[in-house]
């Protein structure tokens, strides 16, 4: 029998896709990818205590999260559900609090954040004796975001994007994240995308943009990153447009709709130069909010 210990604290990054290349639809009902992920310092934290053995409690607290179910159909619950499912000898129940930061449908993975720390928790607190290799298969089951917050750096993802490669990277990179009002939903995106008829017999990508990362160089980081998903996500929110114009103007090195959208990344030269960028962009009004954040960090850890 497995004894639940003191509750765990564990926090997980948010991500950007620096790169993503989007095959066509494959009859399993997703789209084979090259994605280049990145983890950023915007961080949701995930809280699991023991409860009486069977139960599963989830809470919520943080922007817009008074619209999200915390019920079955959460991921952080779907997380410990499996948990609980493939190891029978736990002997409690547990209460999942969730503080989100990450936008909520933004393109950042936020609900994928939540199940992997979800995973990541639950598994301390139930003392499982299982190491990254198999939390990240698990996270696979949960959705294809998933294995990257637990993971985070930067690395690069094919399949459906959980297949991870970690990618060699040099320094740190600055992000101006402007954030949208509203969310868009990924199925959404991906259709658009299909209707457009867009999508590689080979998703690749760029050898440029590998290097971009492998050697520090910010400046060719943002002439090559890139997102196949950008035009279906600008044909649903035409709004992001100028918050990518606006942020090419006012000196960014190069902006991204980040993976699905609406949440754009705007690549800083340094940490100042973000600084400046995120106060010009505010007082231009084109976003509901600013976020500046840095990257390569590390994926879920344990923080209590
Ligand atoms: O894997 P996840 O549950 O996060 O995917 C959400 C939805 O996004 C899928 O149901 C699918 O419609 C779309 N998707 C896709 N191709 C991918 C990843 C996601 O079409 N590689």
């Amino acid at each position: 029998m497995l004894t639940p210990g003191d509750p765990v604290l564990v926090r997980v990054p948010a991500k950007i896709n620096l790169g993503l290349a989007v095959g066509r639809l494959g009859d399993d009902g997703y789209h084979p990818l090259a994605t280049l992920f990145h983890a950023v310092s915007l961080y949701d934290e995930v809280r699991a205590e023991a409860i009486e053995p069977g139960h599963i409690e989830l809470t919520m607290s943080g922007p817009g999260t008074l619209d999200l179910a915390c019920d079955e159909t959460n991921l952080a619950w779907r997380a410990a559900a499996l948990l609980l499912d493939r190891h029978p000898g736990i002997r409690s129940g547990v209460r999942l609090s969730v503080r989100k930061r990450i936008p909520i449908a933004g393109g950042m993975a936020g609900g994928s954040a939540d199940a992997a720390g979800a995973l990541l928790a639950c598994s301390v607190l139930w003392d499982l004796d299982l190491d990254p290799d198999d939390l990240v298969v698990l996270a696979a089951e949960l959705g294809s975001d998933v294995p990257f917050a637990l993971v985070g750096g930067n690395a690069v993802g094919t399949g459906r994007g959980e297949r991870l490669v970690p990618a060699l990277s040099r320094g740190q990179f600055h992000w101006v994240l402007a954030l949208a009002d509203g969310g868009l939903s990924t199925p959404t995106v991906f259709r658009r995308y299909d209707e457009l008829g867009l999508g590689a017999e080979r998703p690749e990508l760029s050898p440029l943009l590998l290097q971009a990362i492998a050697t520090g160089d910010a400046r060719r980081l943002g002439a090559t990153l890139h997102n196949d998903l950008e035009r279906p996500a600008l044909e649903l929110r035409p709004d992001l447009a100028r918050v990518l114009d606006a942020g090419r103007e006012l000196g960014a090195l190069g902006g991204v709709v980040s993976g699905s959208g609406p949440t754009i990344a705007l690549l800083a030269a340094d940490e100042r130069r973000a600084l400046d960028l995120a106060a010009a962009l505010s007082s231009e009004g084109v976003c509901r909010g600013i976020v500046c954040a840095s990257g390569p960090v590390p994926g879920a850890r344990v923080v209590a």
